[in-house]
């Protein structure tokens, strides 16, 4: 495998491993375990003396060819492949960490992520600060003598909020902590964390890796010296494995993610622009536009814009629902990254646990919308949001 292929050549040909009939399509090896010619081949094998695979928890030959691909593409030296995103991001932060450790994390994360730093962490012992992750300062004034991870998604969901992870890298390179990075809503094709002085980089594969609304999954990919003495045991002991057919169903999936996501980024790019010029619009945030609060962030760490657009609507709950209800092409779901374009009302739904007063600090109003484009006809699609806030009161 040649390691200056583009990412369209790895995401095709990346970690292939063909069986003696030379297929072309990856190969689902649909088992849980594995058989030795001798007993001293298993003694081998369980003393690390012979490479292979032993047990599925902990690896298996489709999964390796998922794990291979993602490296290739992250620039990563090893991955594990996890029944979810949330399998991922809890194993990359639960490994490294114990009683006593602090975690400082940016306060704009996923629902999930969140409840994983601040609720569950401090039931073991682990304290969690939550900043605002935009200003370098914040994460400087969190720090103490316990802390040992940061924690950050960007651009962040579901208002596109932008983190400098080169910025955040450096704070905890001076302290000998680590950088975890949800990379989920930048994709591995427009911004690469570990090459910005990230650590760790965790995916939920469930979103633009299948893209295709599959199957979940998830991804953490780091360095092999983090990972032989991290996650290594974590992940073989505590069983968050994915299933062979599921890394099969991402493996193919993966193959279209640079011609999916590149129509997904026009679409949601000129779909901005439109709702922008929009009277009954009252804002739009989309990473590509030129009045993105962080724009210049962006110019330095992300290679391409965002497959989603957030905008609020001045008619506020009402409108967004009326808009949302109207449109025929657009589904309403809380999933992202999918090949078809869904929209999301974050503070009746994937936001909705949050307190008034949270949501109001993470840019959520009741006006407040989020658009996963899809990869349909552009023009369709605006026409489609045209004809839907024709239909929205004023
Ligand atoms: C940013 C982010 N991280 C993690 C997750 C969790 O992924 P999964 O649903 O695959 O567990 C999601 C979405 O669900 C997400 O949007």
């Amino acid at each position: 495998m040649s390691k200056t292929w583009r990412p369209a050549t790895q995401l095709v040909h990346g970690g292939t491993l063909r069986s003696q009939y030379g297929e072309t399509s990856e190969a689902i090896y649909l088992t849980q375990g594995f058989v030795y010619e001798t007993s001293e081949a298993a003694e081998a094998r369980f003393k690390g003396e012979t490479e292979g695979f032993i047990y599925a928890r902990y690896g298996s030959p489709t999964n390796d060819m998922f794990e291979k691909r993602m490296c290739m593409l992250e620039g990563a030296e090893d991955a594990r492949a996890t029944a979810s995103g949330m399998a991922a991001v809890t194993a990359a932060i639960l490994c490294q960490l114990k009683a006593g450790d602090h975690i400082v994390a940016a306060r704009a994360l996923f629902g999930s992520c969140r409840w994983v730093v601040e609720t569950l962490a401090p039931k073991y012992g682990i304290d969690c600060t939550l900043i605002d992750g935009r200003d370098l300062a914040n994460w400087e004034k969190a720090i103490t003598a316990k802390t040992k991870v940061f924690f950050l998604e960007s651009p962040t969901n579901p208002t596109l909020e932008v983190i400098d992870i080169a910025g955040v890298a450096k704070l905890a390179n001076q302290i000998g902590a680590k950088v975890v990075v949800d990379n989920v809503f930048a994709t591995p094709l427009f911004q690469k964390p570990l090459e910005l002085g990230a650590h760790i980089v965790v995916y939920s594969a469930t979103k633009h890796i299948d893209g295709q609304g599959r199957c979940l999954g998830g991804v953490v990919l780091s360095d092999k010296e983090w990972i032989d003495e991290n996650l290594h045991d974590y992940f073989r002991h505590t069983g968050p494995a994915m299933s062979p057919f599921n890394a099969w169903t991402l493996l193919k999936g993966i193959e279209t993610l640079p011609l999916r996501v590149r129509q997904q980024t026009e679409n949601a790019a000129k779909i901005a622009d439109f709702l922008a010029e929009q009277g009954k619009i009252a804002k739009v945030i989309y990473p590509g536009r030129k009045d993105h609060p962080q724009a210049d962030i962006i110019a330095k760490q992300m290679t391409g814009g965002s497959t989603l657009v957030a905008f609020e609507l001045k008619g506020g709950k009402d409108a967004a629902f009326a808009l949302q209800n109207a449109l025929e092409i657009v589904k309403i779901s809380n999933n992202l990254g999918d090949s078809k374009s869904l929209i999301t009302h974050p503070a009746t739904t994937t936001h909705k646990n949050l307190t008034e007063e949270a949501r109001a600090e993470l840019g959520i109003s009741p006006g407040t919308v989020r658009l996963s484009a899809g990869i349909e006809d552009t023009d369709d699609l605006i026409e489609d949001f045209a004809r839907a806030l024709a239909k929205v009161s004023a």
